[in-house]
């Protein structure tokens, strides 16, 4: 990046005379002027509205988000920071194992590795620390993560020379890989992040895992919106998911299928998991119960989506501490990988799993247990579901998991979202504090 602009650079003094120099000039200075008065829009969709706070204007509305994206992730390397690697990397335990989170300073991400780094095993965080939603959240989970351990390198996971260094300093024998632009409805106003995430950067991680010596086992986040316009319930992982009712949801099936191609081709153990509506402290602002949380207790209407003929809008709202331990599990169970140095040496583990809560949970149920926690009434709206990627239902099966590694989930939506409002008021406080 920076190379190239010298580039151009040298290229402008040589060719430019002093005059075409004040022409440009002149031209520059109007398109700022035209981007400012612009300024940043602010959309109507749900997750826009949640993170304008966080917005800076300027550059943000100057640069497309891959540009800005790839600019944050370029301060890595030095003796001092090989240090911190390899220590964060350590394993503290007899057979413990020594694993690569990305999107570490994510949700699921820093309780995956808060859980990890607790029985001892080496946890190496990886994130590029994005502004999907405010980052200032990112920066206190990662400020939690140094607390337990666990350094979080900066960087995207589509910087293959930083990836390499990584492999070269610590052996992995797994990878949790949770990296990935989520959110249903921001893929219409930023579908090429996707692209650049959830498939681009996939297959990245897999070149380098693949090429490793020895091959990691990876274990992944797919998503249950794979299983689409499906009406079938619940879920199981045998269904089809040809279907998908939004791009994010056809890139985490393309990440499926690219898993089988790194599986059959090089004899890496893949093992995807495919999250039900993940919630708890430390969550995600873009999702329902979140945003809900922050209006109702600012006293804004909040949209309560119903399906065709006033159908029920429901989740299979799952608690992050069930959604650990099935990753722990997956984990566990893993088998190695067969192949070394990019050449496959016999049949590998090739996994799917529901992680769910098998429950479902109309989505009007859960204001009324937010309205209860947080002892104000909600200005509901109702509202016709739009046909913008999100599903009615969502109901997982999760006997599979549950056969392989025992997954049991524990806790109900009353009792995860008490957890979550006790998090949301000591973070936050009660008023609209929200991005700092
Ligand atoms: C749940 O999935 C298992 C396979 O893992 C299948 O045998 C079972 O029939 C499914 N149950 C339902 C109710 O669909």
């Amino acid at each position: 990046m920076v190379h190239n602009n010298n580039n151009r650079f040298r290229f402008f003094f040589h060719y430019s005379s002093l005059a075409k120099l004040t022409f440009w000039s002149f031209v520059f200075l109007a398109l700022i002027l035209v981007f400012f008065f612009k300024s940043p829009s602010s959309s109507s969709s749900s997750s826009s509205r949640v993170m304008t706070s966080s917005r800076p204007s300027m550059t943000s509305s100057l640069a497309s988000d891959l540009y800005r994206r790839s600019l944050k992730t370029s301060s890595w390397g030095g003796p001092t920071w090989e240090k911190r690697v390899k220590s964060s990397a350590r394993i503290r335990t007899r057979n413990g194992f020594c694993v690569l989170v990305t999107g570490a300073s994510g949700f699921v991400g820093t309780h995956v590795s808060v859980a990890l780094k607790r029985r001892g095993d080496g946890v190496l965080g990886l994130d590029n620390f994005n502004d999907y939603y405010e980052p200032s959240l990112k920066r206190a989970r990662q400020a939690l993560l140094e607390r337990s351990g666990v350094y979080v390198v900066e960087g995207d996971i589509n910087d293959v020379a930083l990836l390499k260094k990584l492999f070269e300093l610590v052996s992995f024998s797994h990878v949790m890989h949770l990296a990935a632009q989520a959110g249903v409805r921001y893929a219409m106003q930023n579908p090429s992040s996707y692209i650049h995430s959830n498939i681009a950067g996939f297959v990245s991680l897999l070149e380098i895992c693949k090429n490793a010596n020895p091959q990691p086992a990876i274990v992944w986040a797919s998503s249950s919106s794979v299983y689409g316009l499906n009406t079938k319930v619940p879920f199981s992982e045998k269904d089809r998911t040809d279907q998908p009712a939004s791009l994010y949801a056809a890139t985490k099936k393309a990440g499926e299928e690219i898993a089988h191609t790194y599986n059959h081709i090089y004899g890496l153990s893949l093992t995807g998991l495919r999250f039900f509506t993940v919630y708890g402290p430390w969550g995600r602002p873009d999702m329902a119960y979140f945003f809900f949380t922050k209006d109702i207790l600012k006293g804004k209407p909040i949209p309560i989506f119903e399906g065709a003929n006033h159908g029920t809008v429901a989740r299979d709202f799952t608690y992050i501490d069930d959604i650990v331990k099935g990753c722990l599990g997956a984990l566990d169970t893993a088998e190695k990988s067969t192949g070394s140095g990019g050449k496959k040496r016999g049949p590998a583990q090739l996994r799917v799993f529901n992680l769910g809560n098998t429950s479902p949970v109309p989505v009007s149920d859960l204001v009324s247990i937010l309205e209860r926690l947080l002892k104000v009434k909600a200005k509901r709206m109702v509202m016709k579901l739009p046909r913008n990627g999100d599903v009615q239902f969502t109901h997982a099966n999760i006997s599979l998991a549950k056969r392989e590694f025992g997954y049991k989930p524990t806790t109900d939506l009353q009792t995860g979202l008490k957890k979550f409002v006790r998090w949301y008021v000591s973070y936050y406080g009660s008023s609209k504090k929200s991005d700092q």
